[in-house]
């Protein structure tokens, strides 16, 4: 898809502050620091729509971006970010859940990896989640171009092992850098939208 228009429409923290417009959602989820606002930017084609930064920890708010009209992608804060407090990270906690838990909108979900490690306990436990919610998903693995060609494939083997990929699922690499798999990216993303 291209995307001729994009705006951030709202940075919410509760839920009365959600868009009312019933359009399809698609929300990125994934460690912080991962790339989940770059993958934004690049399926974008925009540089700095979403803000990013080389620190963790730079997404506090769910950011509600309108494309063209007909779908809306949802930047999210990263979990696994040691330095906020307990009380913080509680609070982001309970935001990502709420909105992943309850938000009819929401279509599918692209959970983010670093294709250079193997799935954390969190990354895992955020697979399980959504699929006990039944939320589609798409793996996105992102970072590739920091790992040479021929070494991906193990990688991506490691990622499917870790997390216990079901079947039906599956793993994009992707690269925010390069823009690798920022076709395939989208093509499964409107794959999700018309689940
Ligand atoms: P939080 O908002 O803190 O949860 O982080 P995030 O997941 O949104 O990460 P963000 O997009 O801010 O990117 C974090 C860092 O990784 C930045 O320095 C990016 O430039 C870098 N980065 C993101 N994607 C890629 C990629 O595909 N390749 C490389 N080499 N760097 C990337
Ligand atoms: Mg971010």
């Amino acid at each position: 898809m291209k995307a001729n228009q994009a705006e951030l429409v709202i940075s919410a923290v509760a839920e009365e502050q959600y868009p009312t417009m019933d359009l399809p959602e698609i929300a990125m989820a994934g460690r912080s620091n991962v790339g989940k606002s770059s993958f934004i930017n690049t399926l974008l084609n925009r540089k700095n729509l979403a803000r990013t930064s080389s620190k963790p920890g730079k997404t506090r708010t769910l950011n509600f971006y309108l494309i063209n009209e007909i779908l809306m992608l949802v930047d999210v804060p990263g979990y696994g970010y040691a330095k906020v407090s307990k009380t913080e990270r509680a609070a982001w906690g309970k935001m990502i859940e709420t909105y992943l838990g309850e938000r009819d909108q929401l279509c599918g979900v692209t959970l983010i990896l670093d294709v250079r490690h193997a799935p954390s306990g969190e990354d895992v436990r955020m697979y399980q989640y959504l699929k006990h919610f039944e939320l589609p998903v798409v793996i996105i693995a992102t970072k590739a171009d920091k790992v040479t060609k021929n070494k991906r494939p193990k990688h991506v083997k490691q990622i499917k092992e870790t997390l216990g990929l079901h079947k039906e699922d599956s793993v994009v690499l992707f690269s925010s850098e390069t823009g690798q798999g920022k076709e395939e990216a989208w093509g499964a993303i409107n794959r999700l939208r018309a689940k």
